[in-house]
């Protein structure tokens, strides 16, 4: 299993990283069975799995539902955790209680939280300081969709460019050992990812950061969603209707099961 040690050696040797998320036992199998570097149980799964709709909805227990699933179905793989919504707000005690249960309870590896102003800098150095590793994530946080008022391109004025700039700079000393970069302009993404020593970790950041992460339902095609960013590698959903539809009509007209299919079958 790769451990928190060889994703920045991953970067110094020009190797990129390829991260996807993954929410239960069979997707978690399935994403290890491809061999990416590591999964991330990312709250996203209040959108994709969940029916919520955002992440702000998504709570602890959520989280550690499917962390665990997603645990019980890999071996080797190294697990990030999202924190989410208030998990990491209100308290530095409660900051640190969240993470330990994250690592403890859900047996991820690192959590992963949203933001780089100084109380979430306070935030990740007091959960660096319990031995749990801690991602960031920068641009387009999507817990933060009221404040930005819908999910838009961040970093694209000279200001907000330079702030992401300094934030990067700013979750790296405080102990983040990688930077997950969402919904910001290339040549920020490439900036910063010259900049850092951390690894960056992109989706929607362009095509120079130092790995890739995408969310598991949209690379399958199991979304409608179509941002610009977005590959689709199949189109599972029009898959799983067809197969569906095929298997309702088949009972309707007695066409399944077969005898085939039936244990003693009346002679
Ligand atoms: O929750 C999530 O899936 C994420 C990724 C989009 C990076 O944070």
């Amino acid at each position: 299993m790769l451990t928190v040690k060889d994703f920045p050696k991953m970067k110094a040797d020009g190797k990129i990283i390829t991260s996807l998320t993954a929410y239960d036992y069979s997707s978690a199998q399935l994403t290890e069975l491809a061999g990416v570097d590591f999964i991330l149980v990312g709250d996203s799964l209040g959108m994709v799995v969940l029916g919520y709709e955002s992440t702000i909805q998504v709570t602890m227990e959520d989280m550690l539902h499917h962390i665990k699933a997603v645990k019980r179905g890999t071996k080797d793989t190294f697990i990030v955790a999202d924190m989410p919504y208030k998990s990491f707000h209100i308290s530095t005690e409660r900051t640190k209680e969240n993470a330990f249960r994250l690592i403890i309870e859900g047996g991820a590896n690192a959590v992963k939280l949203e933001g780089g102003t100084s109380s979430r800098l306070d935030a990740i150095r007091a959960i660096v300081d319990c031995e749990i590793p801690v991602v960031a994530h920068l641009g387009l946080t999507p817990q933060s969709v009221n404040k930005f008022g819908g999910y838009k391109v961040q970093g694209k004025a000279e200001l907000e460019y330079q702030k992401l700039i300094q934030q990067s700079k700013d979750v790296e000393e405080a102990g983040a050992f990688m930077l997950v970069l969402e919904g910001i302009p290339e040549q920020l993404g490439k900036e910063i990812s010259e900049t850092l020593t951390i690894p960056t970790i992109g989706i929607g950041a362009g095509r120079y950061t130092d790995g890739q992460i995408l969310v598991y339902h949209d690379l399958l095609g199991l979304t409608a969603l179509e941002p610009k960013f977005l590959k689709k590698y199949t189109m599972l959903n029009d898959e799983i209707v067809k197969a569906v539809a095929q298997y309702v009509s088949e009972v309707r007209e007695k066409k399944f099961p077969q005898e085939k299919h039936v244990y003693f079958p009346i002679k």
